[in-house]
């Protein structure tokens, strides 16, 4: 095309040929030859004029089908000859079926890139819906291989990147989980149709996370599953919630039986403690007024004031578990405590041969309501539940730290390295009269009264355990005034 130009330029010792193309949003111009420039406002003015004699810019209209398709406009330093004009239309006609068509391929070329653009902005947009899911997500189809990967899955210890995944198959790139039970999985989903949903608990990230693991069928077209998607949400800190949600509210019924039967518990206590005391008068004053009395008597007795001074301990020790007495609160230091209990804890025999480890954040923020005496008996079981898991030797960390949160802003742990608890002990280690002691060792009262204690202080008592390696106990409690 420029070629032809060329040929009119010499042949009308023209400044400048160019063609324009007549496009929807005006003239365009397309192809020149020669330095000078035609401008598009002055085809337009000469187009609308409708007056291809005037000036020295001659512009013929290219016609095609009867719509004007574009112009072939000439800039020549005289007025033409009639026959030249004549040459400068039939060029112009001769142009009109190419132009026709270099119109329609680009208006074609537009309609392409602005529909590739549509369809790339709306991959784009459906891929940032899935990156933003705060779950993992992938989809697979009937081949099993890996369709869609999103960017929580990217990430991680055990991330894989979208281009790797994408395309392989998920026994492959999954090639961790058994093949066969990951098939029927998958299989399940595509033959029933049905949405299926379990539980997974995983070491992948070093410590034990549970997951939920949801499979949606997909279809696209009307009848079978054409694909799989498939959601994993860590569900870790929900599951926990819902269990301490769960112990609490069966601590909270053991307690309100507790409180009954040691109400009912006590009166009788009481009479027979004075009872005893009464009967031990009597034989006094049978003593003093020479009557023998049996050798064993008092020894009797002095065995029920004991019995009973231990029945009492063990209603105290329940009633503190369900009910802490309405003990004084203040601001506390839970620095201090800790210290007062270590202190308290000095004498101990066992405790004199064991290392006992303290790193106190010395930027703790005080404890506004709470009652130090019942703070340092928590420490203390929670120290000699250490001190009987390790046995003779071992150490004992005792740690303060600030917490994540001004309703948990106060954290203090007690770790050791003693036998741990089984895993699946530890929903029963808070109920009162749980114990692995033997008989007269323990009576399990130690960290139901620490619950207890640290309840009525709106905080609240964690433990973590490796059967075998230590248990940390961690007692969580607000730096900010409740009620
Ligand atoms: N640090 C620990 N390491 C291992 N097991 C522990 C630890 N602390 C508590 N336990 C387990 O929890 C049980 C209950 O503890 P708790 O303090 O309530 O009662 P106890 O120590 O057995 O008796 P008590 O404290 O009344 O003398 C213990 O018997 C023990 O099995
Ligand atoms: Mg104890």
């Amino acid at each position: 095309m420029p070629q032809c130009l060329e040929l009119l330029r010499t042949a009308l010792g023209a400044a400048e040929c160019a063609i324009w193309l007549h496009a929807p949003a005006g003239i365009r111009r397309t192809w020149g030859a020669g330095v000078e420039q035609v401008t598009g406002t002055e085809v337009e003015a000469l187009l609308a004029a409708n007056d291809p004699s005037s000036g020295v810019l001659v512009v013929a209209r290219i016609v095609s089908a009867d719509r004007r398709a574009g112009a072939l406009a000439v800039r020549v330093s005289r007025t033409l000859e009639p026959d030249e004009r004549v040459l400068v239309t039939a060029v112009g006609n001769l142009l009109a079926p190419e132009i026709a068509h270099a119109e329609k391929s680009r208006l074609l070329e537009v309609e392409v890139e602005s529909r590739t653009t549509e369809i790339e902005r709306e991959r784009r947009f459906t891929e940032k819906i899935i990156d933003a899911l705060p779950v993992g997500l992938y989809v697979i189809d009937r081949e099993y291989r890996i369709q869609a990967w999103n960017r929580k899955r990217e990430t991680g210890m055990q991330g894989v990147s979208r281009e790797e995944a994408i395309g392989r198959t998920i026994f492959e790139i999954l090639h961790r989980q058994p093949p066969e039970m990951l098939r029927r999985e998958f299989d399940d989903v595509f033959t029933t149709g049905r949405i299926q949903e379990y539980q997974m608990e995983s070491l992948a990230t070093g410590e034990l996370r549970t997951y939920r693991i949801t499979k949606i069928p997909m279809r696209l077209g009307d009848s079978a599953v054409t694909h799989v998607i498939t959601t994993g949400e860590d569900v870790t800190e929900w599951k926990e919630a819902q269990q301490r949600f769960a112990q609490a509210e069966k601590l909270a019924a053991i307690g309100q039986l507790a409180a009954g039967v040691m109400h009912e518990i006590n009166n009788p206590l009481a009479t027979i403690a004075a009872c005893a005391e009464s009967l031990g008068f009597k034989l006094d004053d049978v003593k003093k007024a020479g009557s023998a009395i049996p050798a064993d008597a008092a020894e009797y007795l002095h065995i029920i004031d004991n019995e009973v001074g231990r029945c009492k301990q063990i209603v105290d020790g329940l009633l503190d578990f369900s009910r802490p007495k309405q003990a004084m609160k203040e601001r506390v230091d839970l620095n201090e405590v800790v210290e007062k209990t270590l202190l308290l804890l000095k004498h101990h025999v066992r405790f004199k041969r064991l290392t006992v480890n303290s790193e106190l954040d010395p930027t703790m923020a005080r404890v506004p309501q709470a009652n130090s005496e019942q703070l340092v008996q928590v420490f203390m079981a929670l120290l000699l539940n250490a001190m009987d898991a390790i046995g003779d030797r071992g150490i004992i960390t005792l740690r303060t730290r600030r917490g994540k949160s001004i309703d948990e802003g106060a954290v203090a742990e007690v770790t050791d390295q003693g036998h741990g608890i089984a895993r699946s002990e530890l929903s029963k280690i808070f109920e009162p009269f749980y114990t692995t002691k033997a008989p007269g060792r323990g009576t399990g009262l130690g960290l139901s009264i620490c619950y207890g204690i640290i309840q009525d202080h709106s905080g609240r008592i964690e433990v973590d355990s490796v059967l075998g390696q230590g248990s940390t106990f961690r007692v969580i409690l607000p730096t900010v005034e409740h009620q």
